[in-house]
């Protein structure tokens, strides 16, 4: 049997893929449908009682998919989306009790995400208790917000008064969401920590600009937005996540780029409590959640894992800082022909693409008499060709032992 419940601040998750604050859910026929969507929790749209936030361009969602193949794939897009338009008024007295209700129904944690003028402690506090009374669960202090991101970028005091006094005030748990781009992170993380949040959430996307060449215009609207990145965004969303985690001990929730189950499970692997979901939903229909689960089930029960908690984190022992990489290098100097390994090319696999030939700018790989032929003496051993093959047909090995030195995946041998 396997059992994919999670538990958080004491919060009970059926699943570890969550919505991620977006339009998906702002109500109750929105959160209706991410229960039908089978997950795990619903992190609300950003609600703001400031009239400046709520200000909603339109159109403000430009898909990026037109301009070609890769931005297709990568699920990227260009968005205005600001935080939820309501007034606060009628979203605490009719949005959230009926999301709560929905989410109590279906014994799934509600996280309503929020933010208020930084320095307004009142606002900050009265609107944490008055979303804890209407039925959330749990708070997310959206403080990526470009407003908020600014704030924190001059100084992290208005950000801890912020914590402190919602931890005063509040009987639920609460955490922050964050920019990629937050600086300094560690200090900010160990900081908010100390005030008592229970959770950091990882990470807001990044904001970015896409230009029409043939119009010769910004695509969409002729400013910088968020989401712009997609898929891609998960190595980067994840790399922060590590180092958060690798030096302070806080429940992270993964978020950027997920598009399915080994995207998941590579936060969770690192360590992730949980982890949401936006873009993906946006591109590929609800029906991602369902499809992320059954794909984290099915390596589970490959694997023979019966709880997530087995592997959670499992892989962040194994990352180390680049620096100590680099004073165990065992031929840091070493130059062609002196570099220590080379390209072996398993003829039989190779179809001659000549993929190698072309990305290999030491000039390594050749085709020689109808063959893929290596001129050992140029290689720097780099590694690059054997993940670029397409059709697995080259491994890196040692010149002196002829062992295999890295295979195109898993960790290579010098770093195992
Ligand atoms: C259209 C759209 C609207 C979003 N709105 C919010 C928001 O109101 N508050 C927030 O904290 N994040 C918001 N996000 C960011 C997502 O919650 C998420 O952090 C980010 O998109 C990265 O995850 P993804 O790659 O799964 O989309 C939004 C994302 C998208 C695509």
């Amino acid at each position: 049997m396997v059992d994919v419940a999670v538990e958080l601040a004491g919060v009970f998750f059926k699943n570890p893929v969550l919505s991620a604050a977006s339009e998906l859910v702002f109500d109750g026929p929105s959160a209706k449908k991410m229960v039908k969507a089978g997950v795990g929790g619903i992190v609300t749209k950003t609600f703001t009682t400031s009239p400046e936030f709520r200000i909603r361009l339109r159109p403000y969602q430009f898909p990026l998919a037109r301009f070609d193949s890769a931005l297709k794939k990568s699920g990227s897009f260009h968005s205005l989306a600001s935080p939820h338009v309501q007034k606060m008024n009628l979203v605490m007295g009719e949005n959230i009790p009926e999301m709560a209700h929905i989410c109590k129904d279906n014994k799934i944690p509600l996280i309503v995400s929020f933010y208020e003028r930084p320095h307004d402690l009142t606002s900050w506090k009265r609107v944490a208790k008055g979303f804890e009374r209407a039925g959330a669960e749990m708070l997310e202090l959206n403080f990526s917000s470009p407003t908020m991101k600014g704030e924190l970028e001059k100084s992290l005091g208005s950000s801890f008064k912020i914590i402190e006094s919602i931890e005063k005030f509040s009987h639920i748990p609460f955490g922050i969401k964050i920019s990629p781009m937050m600086e300094p992170l560690i200090d900010a993380v160990k900081g908010w920590k100390e005030r008592g949040i229970s959770f950091i959430t990882a990470h807001n996307a990044p904001s970015g600009i896409y230009i029409d060449v043939e119009a010769e215009v910004p695509h969409g609207a002729p400013a910088i937005g968020g989401y712009l990145i997609g898929r891609p965004f998960l190595p980067i969303s994840l790399a922060r996540v590590v180092q958060i985690l690798k030096t302070i001990e806080i429940p992270v929730v993964g978020v950027g780029g997920i598009f399915t189950g080994k995207d998941a499970l590579q936060y969770l692997l690192c360590g992730s409590s949980l982890v949401q979901v936006a873009t993906a939903a946006y591109i590929e229909g609800t029906g991602v959640f369902k499809k992320i689960n059954q794909e984290i089930i099915f390596w589970m029960r490959r694997k023979r894992y019966s709880s997530i908690s087995e592997f959670r984190g499992k892989v962040l022992q194994k990352i180390v800082p680049s620096a100590e990489l680099k004073m165990k290098e065992r031929f840091p100097y070493a130059l062609p022909p002196e570099s220590p390994y080379i390209p072996k090319i398993d003829h039989r696999r190779c179809i001659i693409c000549q993929t190698c030939c072309r990305s290999c700018f030491y000039e390594v790989l050749h085709l020689k008499k109808g063959k893929i032929g290596v001129e050992k003496d140029r290689c720097w051993s780099c590694g690059l060709c054997v993940g670029i093959c397409p059709e697995k047909a080259i491994t890196l090995v040692d010149k002196k032992t002829g062992k295999i030195i890295w295979k195109g995946h898993g960790l290579a041998l010098p770093f195992s």
